[in-house]
């Protein structure tokens, strides 16, 4: 069984709430991991796009425009809270996980996926590099929060002050991954070409050197490959 099915398949979701849901990646993965839910609701600041409309236009996952600063749920509404890969997108990270434990019902699980800095392997270091780059590049616009990977540890104390029971840990190191996988390579090689442009266009004052940085980038990436950084996993309980 993979990691992920582990994770989820013991958890009745309940009613379920997604934040940060984006196109609604994770809720795809709730919806075939979990062992069931009643229904699920996907929250972001972004409005939802069209590649995301075949999730939320099923009849039990809905979508909402919310910030997570500011959740416009009851308190303990929700059997289950979940935030995947978005941790690092948030402006206030201890604001946001202070609402999602408002809304969780004492009993209800919280489930957090978070890809981290750990790194096990030369090619994830690839992946973690462009990440770092296109996070300073959306960082330079100004609106729009993306922070580098953290570490394993700062998802961890993250988590600490919610003072969650029966927690569990599940470690994705995706070194199992073809680092020289093409597909994924040419999907990067297309995100360091848009980025290029971004930076081209908004005209940012370090232009040349981030084109630069891109290019090394790529050149790495035929050079030893990528793989996804590892991910952690964390499934608790509120009190
Ligand atoms: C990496 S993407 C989402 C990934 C998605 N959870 C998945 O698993 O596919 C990060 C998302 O965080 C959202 N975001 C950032 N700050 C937010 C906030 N304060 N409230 C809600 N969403 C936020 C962004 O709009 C973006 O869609």
């Amino acid at each position: 069984m993979n990691i992920l099915k582990q994770a989820l398949n013991g958890i009745t979701g309940g009613k379920v709430l997604d934040v940060a849901s984006g196109e609604g990646e994770f809720i795809k993965t709730l919806v075939g991991n979990l062992r069931r839910y009643a229904e699920l609701i996907g929250i972001d600041t972004f409005q939802y796009t069209k590649a995301a409309g075949s999730i939320f236009y099923a009849e039990d996952v809905r979508f909402i425009q919310m910030d997570a600063k500011r959740l416009g749920f009851s308190d303990e509404s929700f059997d289950t809270v979940s935030i995947s890969n978005s941790l690092h997108h948030l402006e206030n990270i201890p604001q946001c996980i202070e609402e999602i434990k408002r809304v969780l019902k004492p009993g209800g699980h919280l489930i957090i996926k978070e890809i981290h800095r750990d790194i096990q392997a030369d090619p994830q270091l690839n992946e973690m590099y462009l990440h770092h780059w296109v996070a300073e590049i959306d960082s330079a616009f100004g609106d729009y929060t993306h922070n580098k990977t953290f570490t394993r540890q700062e998802i961890v104390d993250f988590v600490k002050g919610l003072d969650l029971s029966n927690v569990l840990f599940y470690d994705i190191s995706n070194t199992n991954l073809d680092p020289m996988d093409e597909a994924v390579i040419r999907e990067n090689e297309k995100i360091i070409d848009r980025y290029i442009q971004y930076a081209y266009t908004a005209r940012l004052p370090d232009y040349k050197k981030l084109r630069q940085r891109g290019e090394e980038l790529r050149q790495r990436h035929h050079e030893v490959g990528t793989q996804w950084e590892p991910e952690l996993i964390i499934v608790g309980e509120k009190q």
